[in-house]
C-alpha cells in the first residue's frame, strides 16, 4: 500500500489522520507482524479470522458482544494461549455507547496503528420476505448490517488511530447488479447489505475527498457454512465452503488493495464482484 499523506490541516480546518508510516517502530515492536481488528469474532467467519490470524503470528483485536458467552470461548482460550498477541473487547454494533466504548479502548492503547479492521458482525434472520417481515424485523437486519457497521467504522476513523483498511463483509445478496430473484426470504438482508454497500462506497468516496487514504472495502465471503448458513433453502446454494476455505483467501485479498481500491466490491476469490 502506498504510504498516506502526512498529517495537516485540510481546507475544512481538520486535521488529516496521521500516517501509518509516521508511526515509529519502537512503539509498535515487530514490525512485520500486522495489526488486525475483527469485529463480530465469537463464531463463524469472524472467529476464524482470528484463529487463522493468531496462528500467523499476526496482533488481533477481537470483539465480542458478550464475554461471558458460552459460544465465545473459543476465542477466550485463544486469547489466553498467544502471549497477548491476541486481546478480546467488547463491541456490540447495534449500541452506540458499545460502539464508542470500544474505540475509546482502542484509543487509550499508546501508539497503535492498526493495519486492517474486518467488520464481520451480521445477522439474517430467514425468512425476512418483504411481503411479510414486520417493521421491527427489518429493521434489525438494517441497524445490524448497515447502521452499525457503517457507524463503527466512522468512529475509528474519527478516533486519529492510524488505520490501513477497512474491509466490511458484504454478501451477492447485497448486489443490484447481479441481483439473484431465487432469494425467496432474504428481502431485508439483501436490503441491508445493499444499503451498506451504497453506504461504504459513499465513504470512499468522502475519505478520497479528505485526502485520507484509508482503503475502504466491500467483501463477498462466498456460501460459508455457519449458524447463519445453516438454514433449509429451497435452492440450491452450490458449493458450501468451511470458514477456514472462504477466511484464507479472503486475508489476501484484503492485504492485497491499495488505496487505488477503496471504494471496491470483491469476492473471496479476489474477483470483482458488481453493486
Ligand atoms: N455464511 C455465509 O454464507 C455468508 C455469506 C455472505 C455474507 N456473510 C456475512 O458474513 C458475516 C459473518 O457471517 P457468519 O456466516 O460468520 O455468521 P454467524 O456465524 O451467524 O456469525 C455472526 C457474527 O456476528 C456477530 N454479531 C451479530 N450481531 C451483532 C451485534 N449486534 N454486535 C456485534 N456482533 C454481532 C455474532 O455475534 P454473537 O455470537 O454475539 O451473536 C457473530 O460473531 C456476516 O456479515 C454475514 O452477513 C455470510
Amino acid at each position: 500500500m502506498p504510504p498516506l499523506m502526512e498529517s495537516q490541516p485540510s481546507a475544512d480546518g481538520e486535521r488529516r489522520r496521521s500516517s501509518i508510516s509516521m508511526i515509529p517502530d519502537a512503539l509498535y515492536g515487530d514490525k512485520e507482524k500486522k495489526t488486525w481488528v475483527i469485529l463480530g469474532a465469537s463464531r463463524g467467519i469472524g472467529l476464524e479470522f482470528v484463529r487463522q490470524l493468531v496462528a500467523r503470528g499476526e496482533r488481533v483485536l477481537a470483539t465480542v458482544r458478550k464475554k461471558w458467552a458460552g459460544h465465545a470461548s473459543a476465542l477466550w482460550s485463544q486469547a489466553g494461549g498467544d502471549h497477548g498477541r491476541c486481546q478480546m473487547f467488547i463491541c456490540d454494533i447495534l449500541s452506540e455507547k458499545s460502539i464508542i466504548d470500544f474505540v475509546a479502548e482502542l484509543s487509550a492503547i499508546p501508539g497503535l496503528k492498526i493495519d486492517y479492521v474486518v467488520i464481520n458482525a451480521g445477522v439474517m434472520r430467514y425468512p425476512n420476505r418483504a411481503t411479510e417481515a414486520s417493521f421491527d424485523e427489518f429493521a434489525f437486519h438494517l441497524h445490524t448490517n448497515t447502521i452499525g457497521p457503517i457507524i463503527t467504522a466512522q468512529k475509528l476513523l474519527q478516533s486519529k488511530i492510524p488505520i490501513g483498511t477497512i474491509a466490511f463483509m458484504s454478501s451477492d445478496s447485497g448486489s443490484a447488479g447481479a441481483f439473484r430473484d431465487i432469494e425467496d426470504g432474504f428481502a431485508a438482508y439483501a436490503s441491508s447489505k445493499a444499503a451498506l454497500n451504497q453506504a461504504l462506497r459513499h465513504m470512499a468516496a468522502e475519505l478520497k475527498r479528505k485526502n485520507d487514504d484509508t482503503v475502504i472495502l466491500a467483501i463477498h465471503p462466498g456460501e460459508v457454512a455457519t449458524d447463519m448458513a445453516n438454514i433449509d433453502l429451497p435452492w440450491e446454494l452450490g458449493g458450501l465452503m468451511t470458514p477456514e476455505q472462504s477466511v484464507r483467501p479472503m486475508i489476501d485479498v484484503i492485504q492485497n488493495k491499495g488505496s487505488q481500491h477503496s471504494g471496491t466490491f470483491w469476492t473471496w476469490e479476489d474477483k470483482p464482484y458488481p453493486w
